[in-house]
């Protein structure tokens, strides 16, 4: 199953919270549900999953193994267990959540290899990963093998310079925290481009990411917002507004654990 371009993000939703939102996710339409196995939400997104009564094949599932999992003894046997809280015998997507700083890339992307021949991921991709851990990557495997490098992208940290990289190695790019987690409601420039078109912020910024191709996982607890987003229209705004938002980028990172890689 190909990746829908708008999928339900589920990162800090928890117990219920978590299960109401993909139940409610899925109720409206999403076939796109985006998990981790340090979300701890894998067996809510996997009892909402089985009680939607929705074909398995249907939906397309991205898990991503946590750095303590990305070595030779732990990937597979953690992978498995994340399919046996999701309740199915596969994800669509897994990847590697971090780069590692403990193991080597050439050993997780052996494991990964070997979890997508054996059939419990139809594909395999990274996340967080810059320009260098990126290119390691493709040296290892092939730019063909990995589906999508998932990062933050928002207004405020626009990552150009690592989007034109994966734009000329031909990777997908997925877009994480597309509202910047609630802030574009809050930007005049964003407001006043919004007042424009009679549409909200969120709307503004989901497009935006939407016309330059990148798959977009918004998350959201409200009924109300999980429709509006999926329902986000593409292409309506002007050179003028792009150029607008443009002037926006300010290196504004929310995602920075000290873990993290260096940075583009
Ligand atoms: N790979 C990684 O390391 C990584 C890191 C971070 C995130 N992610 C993924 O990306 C997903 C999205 O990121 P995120 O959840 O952190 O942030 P986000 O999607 O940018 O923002 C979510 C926030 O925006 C609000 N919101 C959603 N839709 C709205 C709308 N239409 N109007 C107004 N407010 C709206 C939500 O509040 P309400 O609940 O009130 O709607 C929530 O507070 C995550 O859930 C996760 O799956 C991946």
């Amino acid at each position: 199953m190909k990746m829908p371009q708008i999928g339900l993000g589920t990162f800090r939703l928890k117990g219920q919270d978590a299960y109401n939102s993909v139940k409610t996710g899925l109720e409206v339409g999403y076939r796109h549900i985006d998990t981790a196995q340090i979300y701890d939400n894998e067996e809510e997104v996997g009892k909402a999953l089985a009680d939607s009564g929705l074909p398995r094949a249907e939906v397309f599932i991205t898990t991503k193994i946590w750095i303590e999992n990305l070595g030779k003894e732990k990937l597979i046997p953690s992978l498995k267990e994340s399919l046996s809280k999701l309740q199915t015998s596969y994800v669509d997507l897994v990847l590697i959540h971090w780069p590692s700083k403990e193991f080597s890339l050439k050993e997780t992307l052996d494991e990964l290899m070997k979890a997508k021949t054996l059939g419990l991921t139809k594909e395999i991709g990274i996340s967080n990963f810059p320009i260098k851990e990126t290119q390691e990557a493709i040296d290892l495997i092939g730019a063909n093998n990995i589906y999508t490098n998932q990062i933050e992208i928002h207004p405020f940290l626009q990552n150009k310079k690592l989007v034109n990289f994966l734009n000329e190695k031909g990777i997908r790019v997925t877009a994480y925290m597309p509202l910047a987690y609630g802030k574009v409601m809050t930007d005049e420039s964003l407001k006043a481009i919004a007042t424009q078109h009679k549409v909200s912020p969120a709307d503004i910024s989901m497009s935006w990411l939407l016309d330059q191709n990148f798959t977009v996982i918004p998350s959201s607890t409200k009924k109300v917002n999980l429709e509006n987003n999926l329902k986000t229209k593409k292409n309506f705004l002007s050179k003028d507004d792009v150029v607008r938002i443009q002037t926006l980028d300010r290196n504004d990172r929310l995602a920075n654990p000290g873990f993290s890689p260096i940075w583009d």
